[in-house]
């Protein structure tokens, strides 16, 4: 798919499932390398990156079967046939550095393309790498790889974050349960993708407590088996979906996203006027005519406001009576949407981590291009409530994750 044309002004009704998380999806997906039995994932999403997942743990030996009538990926890890993420493959996802972790656990040793950089920031992994150092692993950065030995196995440690990554959460999580002896986790990220992963990883005969609070304690066990694990509703899905029902109006019932999950979303969607309520099915969203009303917010780690919904609110927001201004915290680039946004009409200052939103009456609709994933959604979003016809190039960032 090469571009989108949208034609503005209707609202939107109807009811959309939610599937499972794309970044909890990956996650997972890395930790069927863990076990040699099959590893189960229910409600799937099948997107680029997680077929593009698939792909790369197939390299490895995986053996891979979707199963499209009930959305489940069945990942059976019997023999690892190789211990190599190269570059081609990690550079077009940075997810792939997430194998490092579990084949590091499972054979003890692993060399792992470093993802560089992206769109939306720098992006490093030297809290991962830390990681597995004090698990007792031998890390050296050659040719742009990293590659890693624990020829006798990882140990279990004490660390402590000096501040909240997802990722570095995660990949830690991932080793430290096939480690010798006891590992804790402090000032961890708190994310529901976070609390996802130690389920999977307790159904496959993990020992994780404290998922979802700032500290996570793992006693490591000498193997794992396999599981069936349902992936949990994407949040992010879900709130970019209020966001458009925010811009757009209407009426539309997200199908099992749940309000515990997106607090922080649903309290800026209220203070805008947009009306969200939880029902038994999932998350009902709507908006019937008025005008919205501008908010302030700052992303933060979860339960904060997630980065990764900051586009979307910010095209909603565009239509808001009053300034907003939004402060983005985790990514040092990531207002890259704002430019386009003023492409319709949108009137947007940006200054460092911050960006301050007057609203307008009206966007026209224009030609805009997407820069990432998150971005490209916001656009649709502007274009779904703008007049006329929107028409969005480089959507292949959309496919990645929506
Ligand atoms: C995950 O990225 C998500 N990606 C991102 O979603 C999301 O925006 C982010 O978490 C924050 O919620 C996946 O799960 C695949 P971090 P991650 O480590 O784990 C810095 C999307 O649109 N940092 O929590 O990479 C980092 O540069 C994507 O779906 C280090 O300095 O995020 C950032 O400033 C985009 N060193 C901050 O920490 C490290 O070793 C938080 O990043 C690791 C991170």
């Amino acid at each position: 798919m090469d571009r989108i044309a949208i034609t503005g002004g209707a609202a939107l009704q109807g009811t959309i499932p939610i599937y499972g998380a794309k970044n909890s999806a990956l996650k997972l997906q890395a930790a069927s390398l863990l076990a040699a039995q099959p590893l189960m994932l229910e409600n799937m999403p099948d997107l680029a990156d997680t077929r593009f997942m698939a792909q790369l743990l197939a390299s490895l030996g995986v053996e891979i079967t979707w199963i499209k009538e009930t959305r489940t990926l069945r990942m059976a890890a019997g023999e690892i046939g190789s211990t190599i993420a190269p570059y081609d493959q990690v550079r077009k996802m940075r997810a792939s550095f997430n194998v490092l972790g579990p084949l590091l656990a499972r054979v003890g040793h692993a060399t792992v393309s470093l993802p560089g950089g992206c769109a939306i920031g720098a992006r490093p992994v030297d809290l991962h790498l830390k990681a597995f150092e004090a698990m007792g692993a031998d890390i050296v950065i050659e040719q742009g790889y990293v590659k890693a030995a624990a020829l006798r196995g990882l140990k279990g440690a004490e660390i402590e974050f000096p501040f909240v990554s997802v990722g570095a959460t995660e990949h830690a999580m991932l080793a430290a349960a096939l480690a010798h002896g006891d590992t804790v986790l402090r000032n961890v990220a708190r994310e529901p993708e976070i609390v996802d992963l130690a389920e999977c990883l307790n159904a496959m005969g993990a020992r994780i407590e404290g998922a979802g609070e700032s500290e996570i304690r793992i006693k490591g066990v000498t193997s794992l088996s396999g599981a069936t694990h349902r992936v949990v509703a994407d949040r992010i899905e879900a709130g970019t979906f209020a966001a458009a029902v925010g811009a757009a109006g209407g009426d539309v019932l997200l199908e099992g996203a749940r309000a515990e999950h997106l607090g922080a979303m649903i309290a800026v969607l209220q203070q805008a006027g947009v009306a969200v309520e939880a029902e038994a099915k999932g998350l009902r969203v709507k908006r019937d005519g008025g005008r919205l009303k501008a908010v302030d917010f700052d992303t933060a780690p979860f339960p904060g406001f997630p980065t990764d919904l900051q586009a979307q609110v910010m095209a909603m927001l565009c239509f808001a009576d009053g300034q907003s201004r939004i402060k983005e915290t985790i990514f040092e680039n990531r207002f890259m949407h704002a430019p386009e946004l003023a492409r319709l009409g949108a009137q947007i200052a940006v200054h460092g981590n911050e960006a301050v939103v007057t609203g307008v009456e009206r966007l026209i609709g224009a030609p805009v291009m997407a820069t990432d994933l998150r971005a490209s959604v916001s656009l649709v979003i502007a274009g779904l409530a703008a007049q006329g016809e929107t028409i969005v190039n480089r959507v292949y960032h959309l496919d990645r994750g929506l």
